[in-house]
C-alpha cells in the first residue's frame, strides 16, 4: 500500500446469495479501483446481525463473500479483505458516532423504513443505528472514496454529515492536538455507469435483492448457465420491440433494466446497446444477455466454489487482512479518543 494513493473503503453484507446487483453495482467497481487506489474491502458481519442470522449460515456466508471477492478479481495481497468484527475499532467508533449522529437524521433513512416495515417497534436498535456503523467503517480508515450501488447514496450523505459534525463539534480540540483542520475527510460516493440500481427480473420497479422470497427475481453470482438462461427467458418484459434510442426506454422499467444489465456486462453504454438491438424482439436480446452473463459469471461462480473447498485458506486471508486493517485503524482510533477527551495508552 502506498501512502499517497486515495483510500477506498466498501462493504458487502454476508446475508445470503450475492446477485447481479451486488456484482454490477459494487464488486466490479471494487475490482477496477484497485489499479489506482489503496482499497479495503470488508465483509460487514456486524451489519448483517442487525437482522437475526443463523450462526452456521453466517459463518458460511462470510467465507462465501470473501471467496466471491477473490474470484471476481480482488487481490487480497495488494489490497485488504477482512471481516468487520475482527477489527474492534468499527464497533468502538460506531458508539462514538451514536453520540454525534442525531435521531432526526436517522429517522429520515429510507432503508430503515423499508426494512423495518410496519413492525418498527420490533426492529432491532442496531438496524436503526446501522448508518452510524457504516460511517464508522469508512472514517476509521479516513477513506475518501466509497464505491456503492445507488441504494447507499443516502447512507453516504449521512456519513458526510457525521464527519462534518465531528470536525466542527471538536474543532478546538482537533487544533489543540495538532490533528489538522479536517479530522475526518468527507467521503465521496462513487456511483456511476449503466447499472447502479439493478431491478428485479419480475418487477422493474423493485430493486433486485437478496431477501426477495422468489429466486426468479434475481441472477445469483453462483447460478449455473441453465438457471441464468431460464431466469432471463422468464424475465418480465413488455410487448413492444426494443427502442433504438434511450428516450424510448422511458416508462418501460423492465426494458430499461435489461438494457442496463447488458450494457454493464458488455462494457458498453445503453445508447450503444440500443443501436445494436433497437427494433429487435426481446427473445433475441435475451439470448445475447444470457450469453454475456454466463461468460462473465460462470468462471467467477466456479472459482468461488473452488475456493470454498478450502475454508482454512479463506480464513487465513481474512485474518491477515484484519491485522493490516488494524494497523491503519489503531492510530486513527487513538487520535479520535484523544480528540474527545478519552484517556488512552
Ligand atoms: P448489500 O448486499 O446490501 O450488502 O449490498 C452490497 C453492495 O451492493 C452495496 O454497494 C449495494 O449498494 C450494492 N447493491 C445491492 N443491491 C443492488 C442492486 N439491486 N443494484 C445495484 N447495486 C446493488
Ligand atoms: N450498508 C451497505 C449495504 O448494505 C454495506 C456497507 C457497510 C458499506 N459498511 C459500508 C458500504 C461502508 C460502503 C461503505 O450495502
Amino acid at each position: 500500500m502506498s501512502a499517497n494513493r486515495p483510500r477506498v473503503f466498501s462493504g458487502v453484507q454476508p446475508t445470503g446469495n450475492l446477485h447481479l446487483g451486488n456484482y454490477l453495482g459494487a464488486i466490479t467497481k471494487f475490482v477496477a479501483l484497485q489499479e489506482n487506489h489503496d482499497c479495503l474491502y470488508c465483509v460487514v458481519d456486524l451489519h448483517a446481525i442487525t437482522v437475526w442470522q443463523d450462526p452456521k449460515e453466517l459463518e458460511h456466508n462470510i467465507r462465501e463473500v470473501t471467496a466471491a471477492f477473490i474470484a471476481a478479481g480482488i487481490d487480497p495481497e495488494a489490497h485488504i479483505i477482512f471481516n468487520q468484527s475482527r477489527v474492534s475499532g468499527h464497533a468502538e467508533l460506531a458508539w462514538i458516532f451514536n453520540c454525534v449522529s442525531r435521531m432526526g437524521w436517522l429517522n429520515r433513512m429510507t432503508q430503515f423504513k423499508e426494512k423495518a416495515g410496519k413492525h418498527r417497534e420490533n426492529a432491532s436498535v442496531g438496524l436503526f443505528a446501522y448508518p452510524n456503523l457504516m460511517a464508522a467503517d469508512i472514517l476509521l480508515y479516513r477513506a475518501t472514496h466509497v464505491p456503492v450501488g445507488d441504494d447507499q447514496k443516502q447512507h453516504l450523505e449521512l456519513s458526510r454529515d457525521i464527519a462534518q459534525k465531528f470536525n466542527s463539534d471538536f474543532a478546538e480540540s482537533i487544533a489543540a492536538h495538532g490533528f489538522g483542520e479536517t479530522f475526518f475527510p468527507l467521503p465521496e460516493p462513487l456511483i456511476a455507469g449503466p447499472a447502479t440500481r439493478v431491478m428485479s427480473l419480475r418487477d422493474g420497479t423493485a430493486k433486485m435483492s437478496k431477501s426477495d422470497p422468489s429466486d426468479m427475481t434475481r441472477i445469483n453470482m453462483m447460478d449455473d448457465a441453465d438457471t441464468i438462461a431460464q431466469k432471463f427467458r422468464k424475465a418480465r418484459t413488455d410487448p413492444e420491440p426494443l427502442p433504438s434510442e434511450e428516450i424510448g426506454l422511458e416508462g418501460r422499467p423492465e426494458a430499461e433494466n435489461l438494457v442496463g444489465i447488458y450494457a454493464a456486462l458488455a462494457a458498453k453504454s445503453k445508447a450503444e446497446t440500443l443501436t445494436e438491438f433497437g427494433g429487435g424482439q426481446f427473445s433475441a436480446f435475451k439470448q445475447a444477455l444470457t450469453e454475456v452473463a454466463v461468460e462473465t459469471l460462470g468462471p467467477i461462480g466456479a472459482e468461488t466454489k473452488r475456493l470454498m473447498d478450502d475454508p482454512s485458506h479463506i480464513d487465513s486471508i481474512l485474518s491477515d487482512g484484519a491485522v493490516r486493517a488494524h494497523a491503519i485503524a489503531d492510530p486513527i482510533m487513538r487520535e479520535t479518543k484523544q480528540t474527545i477527551g478519552l484517556l488512552t495508552d
